[in-house]
């Protein structure tokens, strides 16, 4: 096994240096399993971050699944096989009725950025409506859509068809509180917006949200908001699109979206 020193020397000679290192103290971690992760020392962690959990490291299951996959077979999307059909309708069988029909991406920077051209698509319009705070992805797209990061130390600022609403934070944001009033002040924002791009002859093509705000500070929105600023959207034209990447896939709540 190479030296911590040996890998921060090769990490420097060999990787990005945008690729940055946790803890004044880097970890050399070598192992997961389940809920922690094992330094090289054997020291064994507590992993709360993992970016972003679900089943823990290492599932027995999970990893018995890939490994029968991967010696069998692993190709494109263009031949017929059981599994993208019988995976589709197992997942849909868990959503709303309404979401019945699936694409299949690598990560969820590669699923904003599609619904963000389908939303582009179907509107004809690139005008979107953010969360300030929010973080949507690394590709291009959606950088363009995460004030989080054209926000944040080395971005660019807001494109101008990128439009912020604020943080629906009732216990810091601008109204405060939890009760359908709060619910329906932050929908009013939304509702601004629309407003403002009604005006300037503009077409909204959509709405993105996490349902619980994650990078912009684990925030839980008031109850109602989210159903009462999409229908505004819908109402007028274009698309709400639900970052489930955090939180879907039964990781919260009653049901396996969040
Ligand atoms: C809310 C949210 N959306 C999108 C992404 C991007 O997902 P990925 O890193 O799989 O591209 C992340 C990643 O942390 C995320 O937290």
């Amino acid at each position: 096994m190479l030296s911590t020193k040996n890998i921060k020397k090769l990490r420097d000679q060999y990787i990005g240096p945008s690729f940055s290192l946790s803890y004044h103290e880097p970890l050399h971690i070598v192992k997961g399993k389940g809920q922690y992760l094992y330094a090289s020392d054997g020291t064994q962690y507590l992993d709360a971050v993992n970016n972003i959990s679900h089943v823990g490291h290492c599932h027995p299951r999970v990893i018995a699944a890939l490994d029968k996959q991967n010696r069998l077979l692993n190709t494109n999307t263009r031949y017929l096989h059981d599994n993208i059909v019988t995976y589709a309708d197992e997942l849909t069988n868990k959503l709303p009725a309404k979401l019945d029909v699936c694409y299949f991406t690598n990560s969820g920077s590669e699923s904003n950025d599609l619904a963000l051209r389908m939303a582009r698509n179907y509107t004809d319009s690139n005008q979107t409506i953010v969360i300030t705070g929010a973080y949507h992805g690394h590709t291009n797209a959606t950088i363009e859509v995460s004030p989080y990061k054209f926000d944040g130390p080395g971005g660019a600022g807001s494109p101008d068809f990128v439009h912020q609403i604020p943080m629906p934070d009732p216990y810091r944001g601008k109204f405060r509180s939890n009760n359908d009033d709060i619910a329906l002040k932050y929908a009013d924002c939304v509702q601004q917006t629309l407003d403002g791009l009604d005006n300037d002859n503009k077409q909204v093509a959509a709405f993105i949200a996490e349902a619980i705000l994650g990078c912009g500070g684990q925030i839980l929105f008031p109850e109602n908001f989210l159903a009462a600023a999409s229908k505004k959207v819908q109402q007028a034209g274009g698309l709400f699109i639900a970052d489930e990447v955090q939180i879907g896939f039964g990781r919260v709540g009653s049901h396996f979206w969040g």
